[in-house]
């Protein structure tokens, strides 16, 4: 039945060692800088309260059940994305077509990660800069010279790229268990312990109540469209979804583990990861009197001036980057693994030489982000499209992975599991013990989940 190939793949084929790991490994990939970077900075872009709300929203109906379609698929499966939709559309008699989400999530990772790595380079410079005092006393111009200055130089760019990749590579070609999983369980608990100091220090030298109130208190007044979408997107981009990462990673999830439980467990760490990050950054930006709306700059730039202001800000400002580089690897590797586990899958290509393969190309793809900061800030390369008009090649990247690929291969996770997959093989997947509850996530699933990305995508296309 399932083609030479296909049946070759399956062999030596490891799993996490528990639960635990599988639960601290997801958390890993979807605890990241969208969490502690990219929801500070929108959230303040979008004024706060009611933007959290509409976010925990799209996190419960829209991220939470396609996390669990997509982990039902990757279990069920036991491959490589395109290799596990290949066998199960094989297997139910559905057209191979449904691969093609293989394939789309597969190259969303390649593209994602390729500017990922940069903006993890960021992170590690920044640990450096901070250790060595250099944002002590700064204000907005110098701190803002010293951002713009990494920007505008390719080769340390370059470096710190090749560094943050470097160590990706080193993780990811060791493999499952003796790789990722001996990281991750190093790396995730420390990750919360510097999270817990610095929520700490926020509330001993920041504004907490103001920041709390930022965060918690909703002026729907505030809330736009542009806003909703943006929730949504980032729903997708937090918690991992669209593309295959979370097929991947519960490919190696044993059988006897509940993947209801699991999902709900990730998708709580990642929105109390968000909500700390917001209670850790919130409290300085307003003690400072800085401004929580200033956009991707928010954490190199505004935390930086409040870390140069404040007695310990060298250690804490030093602890702070260092946690931005812990969530970022722990998402990358887990960018990398679909594309490594899928050319493992193929004939006479081991583990270290399908990490190589795709760890250097995708550091090279990586040079188009480094380029469009500074030599390249100007090449549009789609100007021809209104669109596009003036998006360099990392504006691109970003745009069509986060905007483009991961709603649409959310939307077909959902009603490929929800309407074509053999309803009978979901059910034993989810082995839920309540039959309410298993027909009210099939609802949400065929219905709620693909609607709510439907309107989101085509107002993002208008
Ligand atoms: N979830 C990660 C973050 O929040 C980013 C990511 C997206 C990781 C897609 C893997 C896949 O930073």
């Amino acid at each position: 039945m399932e083609d030479a190939s296909v049946a070759e793949a399956r062999k030596d084929h490891p799993m996490w060692s528990s639960r635990f790991a599988f639960i601290l490994a997801a958390s890993g990939s979807a605890v990241g800088l969208g969490n502690i970077w990219k929801f500070p900075y929108i959230t303040g872009e979008n004024g706060g309260g009611a933007f959290v709300l509409v976010y925990l929203l799209c996190i419960a109906l829209i991220g939470l059940p396609i996390m669990i379609a997509e982990v039902t698929i990757g279990r069920r499966g036991g491959r490589s994305p395109i290799n596990s939709l290949r066998m199960l559309t094989h297997r139910d008699g559905l057209s191979s077509r449904w691969t093609w989400i293989g394939w789309m999530g597969i190259t969303a990772s390649f593209l994602i990660l390729s500017f990922y790595s940069v903006i993890g380079g960021w992170a590690l410079a920044y640990v450096g800069q901070s250790a060595s005092g250099a944002f002590s006393g700064g204000n907005a111009d110098s701190i803002g010279a010293l951002f713009g200055g990494l920007l505008a130089d390719p080769w340390t760019l370059l470096v710190w790229h090749s560094v943050f990749m470097a160590l990706v590579i080193f993780i990811v070609a060791r493999g499952i268990r003796s790789g990722m999983e001996k990281a991750i369980n190093i790396l995730m608990p420390l990750l919360f312990l510097l999270l817990l100091v610095m929520v700490g220090y926020a509330m001993n030298s920041g504004e907490f109540s103001q920041g709390f109130a930022f965060l918690f208190q909703p002026d729907f007044s505030k809330l736009t469209t542009a806003g909703i979408l943006t929730a949504l997107g980032h729903a997708f981009f937090t918690l991992s979804l669209g593309m295959g990462v979370m097929m991947a990673y519960g490919s190696y999830l044993p059988k006897n583990v509940s993947i209801v439980k699991t999902a709900v467990a990730v998708s709580v760490v990642d929105t109390a990861v968000a909500l700390l990050a917001g209670l850790a950054i919130f409290p300085l930006v307003f003690a400072n009197g800085l401004e929580p709306g200033s956009g991707p700059g928010l954490i190199f730039q505004t935390l930086p001036m409040a870390f140069g202001q404040m007695t310990g800000g060298v250690l804490f400002g030093s602890l702070f980057f260092g946690l931005l580089v812990i969530a970022a690897v722990t998402s990358a590797i887990s960018l990398l693994e679909p594309v490594v586990e899928w050319l493992e899958e193929q004939k006479g290509i081991s583990r270290l030489s399908g990490t190589l393969m795709g760890g250097i190309s995708i550091w090279l793809l990586g040079l188009l982000t480094i380029l469009s900061f500074n030599e390249w800030s100007n090449v549009y390369p789609l100007s021809f499209i209104s669109a596009f008009e003036s998006k360099t090649f990392f504006d691109l990247l970003d745009y069509v992975t986060a905007n483009l690929m991961m709603p649409l291969g959310g939307l077909f996770i959902a009603i490929f599991v929800g309407w074509f997959m053999n309803k009978q093989a979901v059910e034993n997947q989810l082995d839920l013990s309540n039959d309410v509850a298993f027909s009210l996530f099939m609802f949400v699933l065929r219905f709620i989940t693909p609607a709510a990305v439907l309107v989101v995508f085509i107002n993002n296309l208008l």
